[in-house]
């Protein structure tokens, strides 16, 4: 029985994929710090085993890990993935996405495991979209800049070692299980858990921003497809429909409805973030049977009704490392 790593795995990406591992029959040693994921969220199964530890400082007990247990893979998803705060909390941002991902490289590459590490759309940057994984990256802001300086920490060790990885740029997924109570990112969890705190549905700037979102189920199979094969391949994986927020929120605005909570739409200030955001994925539909079926309106469905049964849980708010400019809705 081969063994995988999955970091982040209280998370959205990370709990989703350690489910799907388990039932493939993996053992799964699951590692998240609980920073953005919760606990519960994470599988009850006998072969599943979770290991509270922060990856960017508990490097010691990570190898011990690596030692004791000689992973197959390791699936890398564990990030503090909230691009428009990250300007705001830089030395946050750079220790915990990319001091973390070095600590999983140095032992990727001792124990000689593959790695597949879960970079993002924002290393794009503001380059003219459809992004194609052969354009040479600009990300514009701290986050983006984090995932490619891991990104390029990768290929270095790829090349040096023979360190074998896929790097996978998602964006904007979705899914039961995702983190709603954080007011810095996940737009859609962020719309549901306004309305179900009776609370205006809160548009920054005038909405015609576009993000393309997708199911996560349909990312599971291209990632199992890369446990073996496809090394040193980037994947962008994600919808190719996009929705301007005020769709988004006319959707989660009406989801609402139908349960009884009758909320308004607001605009509130812009932020600093690029307008159209959308990714070509032939790559992944030609060489992992990536496919999108997303329904937006039925898996929005989905996620208010898991939502609504969840207990309620304290609102996230950082220490921020900057106050000028901060926004008034994160005051
Ligand atoms: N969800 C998306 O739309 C999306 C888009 C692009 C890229 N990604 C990338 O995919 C990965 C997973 O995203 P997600 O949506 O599941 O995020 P998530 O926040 O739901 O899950 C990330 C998990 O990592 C854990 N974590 C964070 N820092 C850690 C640390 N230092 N040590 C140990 N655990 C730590 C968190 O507690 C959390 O449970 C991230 O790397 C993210 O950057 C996600």
């Amino acid at each position: 029985m081969k063994t995988i790593f999955v970091t982040g795995c209280a998370g959205l990406l990370g709990n989703h994929y350690s489910r799907f591992l388990l039932n493939k029959g993996y053992r799964v040693i699951g590692i998240d710090n609980l920073f953005g994921g919760y606990l519960d969220y994470t599988p009850n199964h006998e072969k599943f085993s979770f290991h509270h530890l922060s990856l960017d400082e508990d490097h010691e007990r990570l190898k011990d890990l690596f030692k004791k247990h000689k992973p197959y893979a390791v699936y890398h998803f564990a990030a503090y993935a909230a691009e428009g705060l990250s300007p705001f909390v830089r030395r946050f941002n750079y220790q915990n996405n990319i001091i973390s991902s070095v600590n999983v490289i140095n032992n990727c590459v001792e124990f000689d495991c593959k790695l597949i590490f879960t970079s993002t759309m924002a290393v794009y940057g503001c380059s003219v979209p459809p992004f194609t994984e052969d354009l040479t990256p600009t990300p514009c802001d701290p986050y983006g800049i984090a995932k490619y300086a891991v990104e390029m920490d990768i290929k270095q060790a790829g090349v040096q070692f023979g360190l074998r990885y896929n790097i996978i740029r998602p964006h904007n997924v979705l899914g039961i299980y995702q983190n709603i109570w954080d007011k810095y990112r996940n737009v859609i969890g962020i719309f549901i858990r306004r309305t179900l705190d009776r609370e205006p549905i809160l548009v920054y700037g005038d909405g015609e921003q576009t993000r393309a979102f997708s199911d996560i189920d349909y990312y599971m199979e291209p990632f199992y497809q890369l446990i073996d094969g496809h090394d040193e391949e980037i994947f962008n994986i994600g919808a190719d429909k996009h929705w301007s927020l005020n769709e988004v929120a006319e959707i989660v605005r009406k989801t609402g409805e139908k349960y009884g909570y009758s909320n308004t739409i607001e605009h509130a200030e812009a932020r600093l973030e690029v307008k159209d955001a959308y990714c070509n994925h032939d790559k992944a539909k030609n060489f992992l049977s990536f496919k999108d079926e997303t329904n937006l309106d039925s898996l929005v469905d989905k996620m208010f009704n898991w939502a609504k049964d969840q207990p309620k849980r304290e609102l996230k708010t950082m220490n921020y490392e900057i106050n000028k400019g901060i926004y008034s809705y994160w005051r």
